[in-house]
């Protein structure tokens, strides 16, 4: 079946077309467009998601990505050759994720097709899955991959998720206050990086790394910060207290240090430990305790190098049996694929009836 997915959660508008069915008991899918507009340089000024702001360019790019979709997919803007609308109802930002919804309820009008209602971390995990061949694209479907324990971060979410089975999620943790990526976008804000601040950090980071490594450099500032809730028994997370120790360590430096290309360095390097430190000691918590046979890493903070590596290797060290899943790069961000697949994968859940956002959607 041809899924065409909209994806909008929260800055970047995405639509996918995909083609693809089961096959002994794999999905194998081939992607007919694949595009994503980016909002990155419009909300840098504010170094965060303006959501008002996101929603009028979510309604803007929405037809101009989708005739730029239907044109690489080769196909008809009229009646196009389509099976089903899936489209991304939540989590998210409640005004960006409506405007996703309702131009999928007025396309489905329009085509006379039915919509699939797509949960975006779920489609996170399921990009996560995927290995490429030839022109092809597999999502594993076995049941040796269970239990699945998938920690998805990015912007607006950091949650590990537990699976028993496809569809059976349960998120057993979850931060409680600052998102992964939105420690990345603030502490970027404070050193005077740009907007996403995440690759800005890891950028920095990997700086200060190559040349303390080739011991060109030592440490020179002597930053010490916490790691939140890193030796708690449950599975949470809480990054607003390293955001603020950023802060009190940047304020308490006279300008000219803490200006300095150096200082920004060796603090964007010990960020970036800190988060890496704090993320994969609470997933390898979770999955010794409950002995999962797959780790999934989603989201758009799992583009972070440091942090897949320092999650692969400890993961290969401590447990060498389980099997390890990250995301492409390219695929890790938010994008159209997240509901198409989603929505292939839940193509019994097809409806005519229209759909309605909920941002504050559960995994499970
Ligand atoms: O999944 P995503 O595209 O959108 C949300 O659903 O939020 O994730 C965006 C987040 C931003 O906070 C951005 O700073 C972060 O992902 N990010 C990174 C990297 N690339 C993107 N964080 C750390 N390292 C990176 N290389
Ligand atoms: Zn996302």
């Amino acid at each position: 079946m041809t899924i065409l997915g909209i994806e909008t959660s929260c800055d970047d508008t995405g639509i996918a077309i995909i083609e693809g069915a089961e096959q002994e008991g794999e999905l194998r899918f081939r992607i007919l467009a694949h595009n994503v507009s980016s909002q990155a340089s419009l909300h840098a000024p504010y170094g965060g998601i303006y959501p008002s702001l996101a929603k009028r360019e979510h309604e803007k790019n929405l037809p101009l990505v989708l005739s730029q979709a239907l044109k690489e997919a080769k196909l008809s803007s009229v009646s196009p050759k389509i099976d089903a609308i899936s489209v991304t109802v939540g989590p998210g930002l409640s005004p960006c994720l409506w405007s996703g919804v309702n131009f999928a309820n007025n396309l489905a009008a329009q085509w006379s097709l039915p919509l699939i209602p797509a949960n975006h971390i779920e489609g996170h995990i399921l990009v996560s899955l995927l290995r490429e061949e030839e022109d092809f694209f597999i999502l594993p479907r076995d049941a040796s991959l269970f239990p699945m324990l998938s920690l998805i971060i990015s912007g607006g979410h950091t949650q590990l998720v537990l699976a028993k089975a496809f569809g059976a999620y349960e998120i057993i943790g979850e931060t409680r206050d600052d998102a992964a990526g939105e420690c990345f976008d603030k502490t970027a804000r404070i050193l005077g990086l740009s907007y996403p601040g995440g690759p800005a950090i890891a950028q920095q980071a990997e700086l200060w790394r190559a040349k303390h490594t080739a011991q060109i450099q030592k440490s020179k500032f002597e930053i010490k910060l916490p790691r939140p809730m890193e030796h708690t028994k449950d599975y949470d997370f809480s990054f607003s207290g390293l955001k603020t120790a950023v802060l009190y360590d940047y304020q308490s430096r006279p300008e000219e240090e803490r200006k300095s290309s150096e200082y920004v360095q060796e603090m964007a390097y010990n960020i970036q430990e800190a988060i890496a430190d704090v993320l994969v000691k609470k997933t390898m918590q979770a999955a010794r305790t409950l002995g999962v046979a797959s780790v999934v890493l989603g989201g758009g903070v799992a583009a972070n190098t440091r942090i897949k590596a320092k999650l692969s290797s400890t993961l290969s060290q401590e447990m060498s049996e389980t099997k390890f899943f990250a995301s492409k790069p390219s695929l890790s961000g938010d994008n159209g694929l997240i509901p198409a697949i989603a929505g292939l994968a839940h193509a019994s859940q097809k409806t005519s009836a229209p759909l309605e956002a909920n941002p504050n959607l559960r995994v499970g």
